[in-house]
C-alpha cells in the first residue's frame, strides 16, 4: 500500500485529535510536526519516542528539505492562509481546519494558491464530509424537497475562563501580532452549524449559499474583545432566510438542533439525534448522524492523495468562504454588553475555570427558534435592535459563478446600515 506522508501543523488543542487519528490510519505516515510550542503539548513525548521530526515553523520544515503529500493545518485561525499557501506552493495537498481564514481576502489568496499549485485544498468542516450531510444535499439538489423556505439552527455551548485564556486569540478580533482572527462562536466552535446551512443551500455539491444581507444582534457577557453571543438572520441568493442562534454565555449545553423547511418537506436534526426528513407525502427519510465519523475528513483526504486529485472537493474553499463572508459582515455589527446585574457565574470544568452566563438564555433561544424571530423582535428585555449589512455590491451578487469569487476585494463590501457601537 502506498503510504501518504503527512506533516501536521499545530499539534496541541484540536491538533491532538489529528495525532490520535493518524495513529489509527495505516495508510498515513506522520513525517513531521510543526508547532512553536510542541514541547508543552499532550503528545510531545510520543512524537519524540517515534522519532517524528519537529519544527517550529512550516518554513523551517521546507528549508530542511521536508516534503509531504498532505499538510494538515490545525493551527490558530490567524495562520491558516499563510501556512496553506506555503504548503500548496511547495506542492503539497492541504487539509486546513475551519474556518478557512479570518477574512475573504485571505480566502481568495488560498483559492489562487490552490489553482496555481494544481493540488487540493479542503477545509475541515467535518459535517460536509459526512455520509449523512452529503446524501441529504444530493436529495436537496435532486429537487425532492422543492425550493427552500427557511433554515434555522440553535446551538448553546458554555465556555469558561479556561477556554478564553488558553491562547492569545480566543475571543479576540486580532491576535497579539495584530493578525485578524475574528474569534467568536460564529467563526470558531459553532461555525460548523452556520456553515452547514450555507453548505446545504448551495446550488452544487461544491458550493454553498451566497450571503447577500445580514441582520444580527451581537452580545457579550465575558470580558473579551469580541462577542460570545450572536443571533443572526441571513438572506442568501439561494435560501430566502437563515436563522442562526449561538452562544457561549449559557448555563448549559443545548444543541445543535436544526430545522430546514422546504416547499415539499421539512428536515430536522433534534438534540443528539439523527437527521430526519418528512415529505409532504408523509414519507420519512432518515439520513443518520453527521457526528458519526468526525475524522472521516482525514481519511477522505488521504484517499484523495492516493487516488485521483482531480475529483471534486468535499468542502473546498469556495464552499467554506460563505461562512467567512458572513463573519466579515457580522464583525461590522455593534456588540452590546449583557446587563452586568443579570449575569451569573459558576465553575465549569474546574474551580479555576469560571463560566459567566446569562440565566435563561437557552430558553430565550428556544423561543426565538420556535417563533423564528431575533430576540429583540419579541420583547426580550436585555436586547438591542439588530444591525444590518448589505453585501449586494460585494461578494453576494458578484459571486454567482465560482470564478467571480476571485474578483472580490474587501473594499467591495458595502455597509448599508449600522447602529452606534458600544464595544
Ligand atoms: N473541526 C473541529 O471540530 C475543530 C475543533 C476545535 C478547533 N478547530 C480548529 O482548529 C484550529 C486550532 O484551534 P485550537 O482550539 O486547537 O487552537 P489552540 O490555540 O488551542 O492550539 C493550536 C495549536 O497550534 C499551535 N500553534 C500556535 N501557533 C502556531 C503556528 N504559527 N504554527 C503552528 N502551530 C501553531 C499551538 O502551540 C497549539 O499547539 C482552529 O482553526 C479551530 O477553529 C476545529
Amino acid at each position: 500500500m502506498k503510504l501518504v506522508d503527512v506533516v501536521l501543523v499545530g499539534i496541541g488543542g484540536y491538533g491532538a485529535r489529528y495525532v490520535r487519528a493518524l495513529d489509527d490510519l495505516p495508510e498515513a505516515r506522520l513525517v513531521a510536526v510543526v508547532d512553536p510550542m510542541a514541547e508543552s503539548t499532550e503528545h510531545w513525548n510520543t512524537i519524540q519516542e517515534r522519532g517524528v521530526r519537529q519544527y517550529r515553523s512550516l518554513g523551517d520544515f521546507l528549508a530542511a528539505g521536508g516534503r509531504a503529500d498532505l499538510a494538515v493545518i490545525s493551527s490558530p485561525i490567524g495562520f491558516h492562509q499563510e501556512q496553506s499557501c506555503l504548503a500548496l506552493r511547495a506542492g503539497m495537498n492541504v487539509l486546513c481546519e475551519k474556518p478557512i481564514s479570518a477574512t475573504m481576502e485571505e480566502a481568495l489568496r488560498m483559492i489562487e494558491a490552490r489553482d496555481a499549485a494544481g493540488r487540493f485544498l479542503e477545509i475541515g468542516y467535518q459535517w460536509s464530509f459526512s455520509r449523512a450531510i452529503r446524501q441529504l444535499k444530493e436529495d436537496i439538489l435532486a429537487g425532492i424537497f422543492g425550493d427552500s423556505l427557511l433554515f434555522k439552527t440553535l446551538v448553546a455551548w458554555p465556555r469558561g475562563s479556561a477556554y478564553y485564556g488558553r491562547n492569545d486569540w480566543s475571543g479576540r478580533i486580532t491576535n497579539d501580532e495584530g493578525r485578524p482572527v475574528y474569534d467568536s462562536p460564529v467563526n470558531n466552535a459553532t461555525a460548523h452549524y452556520l456553515h452547514n446551512m450555507l453548505f446545504l443551500g448551495g446550488r452544487s455539491m461544491e458550493s454553498a449559499a451566497h450571503p447577500i444581507f445580514i441582520e444580527a444582534e451581537c452580545y457579550r457577557g465575558n470580558e473579551i474583545e469580541n462577542f460570545d453571543t450572536a443571533c443572526c438572520r441571513i438572506t442568501t441568493d439561494e435560501v430566502p432566510e437563515i436563522l442562526f442562534l449561538t452562544s457561549h454565555c449559557v448555563e448549559r449545553n443545548f444543541g445543535p438542533i436544526f430545522e430546514l423547511r422546504f416547499e415539499r418537506g421539512t428536515i430536522r436534526y433534534p438534540v443528539g439525534g439523527s437527521i430526519e426528513a418528512i415529505l409532504e407525502t408523509g414519507r420519512h427519510v432518515n439520513y443518520g448522524d453527521p457526528e458519526a465519523d468526525p475524522m472521516g475528513k482525514l481519511r477522505l483526504c488521504l484517499e484523495r492523495c492516493r487516488c485521483s486529485q482531480q475529483q471534486p472537493a468535499f468542502c473546498g474553499p469556495e464552499a467554506a468562504a460563505s461562512l467567512t463572508a458572513c463573519v466579515e459582515g457580522i464583525q461590522r455589527m455593534p456588540v452590546h454588553r449583557f446587563p452586568a446585574n443579570d449575569l451569573a457565574r459558576r465553575p465549569l470544568h474546574s474551580d479555576d475555570d469560571v463560566l459567566v452566563y446569562l440565566p435563561g438564555l437557552v430558553e430565550t433561544f428556544q423561543d426565538a427558534f420556535e417563533v423564528e424571530r431575533l430576540p429583540s423582535e419579541f420583547g426580550v428585555p436585555w436586547t438591542s435592535p439588530a444591525g444590518s449589512v448589505d453585501l449586494t455590491s460585494g461578494f453576494g451578487r458578484q459571486r454567482r459563478g465560482e470564478t467571480a469569487l476571485k474578483s472580490h476585494t474587501k473594499r467591495d463590501v458595502m455597509l448599508s446600515t449600522s447602529i452606534g457601537e458600544d464595544r
